[in-house]
């Protein structure tokens, strides 16, 4: 099964576009319970499920036309042809193309500050498959876009939706039935500071990391489990608005995904100084009675949840976060 049959499956025979050009925008998210290692390299199916709340207006807005030669700017500035970026992007769409010879320009921006470090593959594979979905005029459900964009970047699965987002796992061959799908509740206080460390693009990328982790670390084992149990957990205290079994269980769902990279031969240490000084400082504010909790990707930078209640004192704490508002 490739990628290009997963595809066939779900849109059927090319048809011409509808319109001139498409347009679309996706959130970017962050996870609670976070996808980690692939069971299929090829169509980006996850080990585990995941859950993860979408940052609201903070996305990737994507315009698509048809045109002589393929051509990709992102945020008003044409990429090389030859950059990853942009290599990565082309054959994303040779999945797409009714004829080899058919060509598209891409205009993409993210509305996302560059220096928070959230710019990221999901919110841009999601925006560029529901502005494909709007060009073509395919009509498919949510679920069939979230397949097609997971075959784009795994968590741009999740970026098709706003709020809580669960990923299931699946568990056909096909992945016809890995998709992500929205949590009907909302949290209007939820609120996340982000702390940017770096803005250096990561040494290793994350298909990279996790197929090492997956194949070297011994700790890796333990992940499909304590995933399955957190995610369950982080569900009930969606549903029960327990902000602080939610910070935890996020917490704890980072560190130990960190933990299974750490062990993997060579081992991958996202983390730089700051990142651990970030960490520590939490740990002494929640000590102290501030209830916040980080979480952490693949990367060095650092997220901080917390309830609205609670801004004045961020702000005190960490005056260069920005403040996400997921449910705005
Ligand atoms: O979708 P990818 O290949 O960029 O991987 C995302 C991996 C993490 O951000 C570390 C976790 C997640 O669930 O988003």
């Amino acid at each position: 099964m490739t990628r290009k049959d997963s595809v066939e499956k779900i849109i059927g025979a090319s048809k011409s576009p509808k319109k001139p050009s498409g347009r679309a925008f996706a959130p970017s998210n962050i996870a609670l319970c976070k996808y980690w290692g692939k069971r299929n390299v090829e169509l980006n199916l996850p080990v585990n499920s995941s859950l993860s709340v979408s940052l609201g207006r903070l996305g990737t807005e994507t315009f698509i036309s048809q045109a002589d030669q393929d051509q990709v700017w992102l945020n008003d500035e044409l990429v090389t042809s030859d950059a990853p970026f942009a290599q990565r992007l082309f054959r994303f769409l040779d999945l797409f193309r009714p004829a080899d010879d058919y060509k598209f320009t891409i205009r993409t921006k993210n509305n996302i500050p560059t220096a928070a470090g959230l710019a990221s593959s999901a919110s841009g594979y999601a925006a560029l498959v529901l502005a494909l979905n709007d060009f073509w005029g395919w009509d498919l459900e949510l679920r069939e876009l979230s397949i097609l964009a997971r075959l784009g970047s795994g968590s741009a699965s999740r970026s098709l939706f706003h709020g809580f987002v669960e990923w299931h796992r699946g568990e056909a061959v096909d992945g016809l039935d890995s998709y992500a799908e929205q949590i009907d509740v909302q949290w209007p206080d939820l609120r996340i500071a982000v702390l940017s460390v770096s803005q250096e693009k990561k040494a290793v990328g994350s298909t990279e990391g996790m197929n090492r982790t997956v194949e070297t670390s011994a700790l890796y084992k333990s992940w499909p489990q304590q995933a399955e149990r957190d995610i369950k957990e982080i569900r009930q205290a969606i549903a029960d608005q327990d902000f602080s079994k939610l910070g935890a269980v996020a917490e704890s769902n980072a560190l130990a995904m960190h933990a299974t990279m750490i062990a993997a031969d060579p081992p991958l240490l996202y983390w730089l100084p700051e990142t651990v000084e970030l960490f520590r400082k939490v740990w002494t504010l929640r000590n102290d009675g501030l209830p916040v909790y980080f979480t952490i990707d693949a990367g060095p930078n650092v997220k901080v949840l917390f309830e609205e209640k609670h801004e004045t004192s961020v702000r005190e704490y960490f005056p260069d976060a920005k403040i996400v508002i997921p449910f705005e």
